[in-house]
């Protein structure tokens, strides 16, 4: 394999409800981090996976993913990106594909890992796998009010994992002002194209309660 997959997994869940933090939290009994690294490592094109966990849970995270994959564990930071950045610094010499991938995306398949590293590989420098928007968007004024309907055939909600030739997502991270969301909007900035492909709905973003019950019922039974 040619692919370092970096794992966000230092975010606390507020939006899941107290708890523990979102990466150790269960989905059908095994924490959502444990199953995010199983697809990964189930990618061919994986060859190293270096997780950002919470700073307090660095060693249960090791000790849990130990038997599930080789996997470097560093501590997270306080905003995504500084967790991103975190892991960056931990890839060993050696792979020249670099793909960032939430935890909280824990049922992302091995097809998805693969058609992003394989767009990275055929030439483009920064991939990302994106669905079109399925409602109707507007914008809306701070009182509640109309202000217009966005033209929706023009927009994509973008997922991870994201692909980036390793010196593009090296550069964007060293020249990164201020915290984004993602790692493509970083690469965005230094003036790099960033190239979509189609993403898939089992890599949705657990996010609140009701999207860990959703993916409860993707692994209960298949859903298309
Ligand atoms: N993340 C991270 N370090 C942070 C914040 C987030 O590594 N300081 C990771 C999360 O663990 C998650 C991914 O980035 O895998 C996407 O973030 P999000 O879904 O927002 O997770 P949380 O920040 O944990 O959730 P919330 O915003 O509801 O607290
Ligand atoms: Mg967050």
């Amino acid at each position: 394999g040619d692919v370092a997959v970096l794992v966000p997994a230092a975010g606390a869940g507020v939006r899941l409800g107290p708890g523990r933090p979102k990466a150790l939290r269960l989905l059908a009994g095994e924490p959502l981090l444990v199953h995010a690294v199983r697809g990964l490592a189930a990618a061919a094109s994986v060859h190293t996976i270096v997780v950002a966990a919470p700073v307090a849970e660095v060693s249960t995270v090791r000790d849990l993913l130990a038997p599930i994959a080789p996997v470097i564990v560093v501590p997270g930071g306080a905003e995504r990106q500084s967790s991103v950045a975190a892991a960056l610094a931990a890839v060993p010499a050696g792979p020249d594909i670099v793909l960032v991938h939430d935890a909280a995306r824990a049922l992302t398949p091995a097809t998805l890992v693969e058609s992003v590293a394989a767009a990275v590989r055929a030439g483009h420098d920064a991939v990302i796998p994106v669905l079109p928007v399925v409602d109707t968007i507007k914008e809306v004024d701070a009182g509640g009010t109309v202000r217009g309907t966005v033209d929706r055939a023009a927009l994509r909600a973008v997922q991870t994992p994201q692909g980036f030739r390793r010196a593009v997502l090296a550069a964007a991270h060293a020249a990164a002002a201020d915290a984004l969301t993602d790692d493509a909007g970083l690469v965005e900035k230094q003036g790099v194209p960033v190239f979509c492909v189609p993403g898939s709905d089992h890599a949705l973003k657990i996010t609140r309660p009701f999207d860990l019950a959703v993916a409860e019922q993707l692994l209960a039974r298949t859903l298309d």
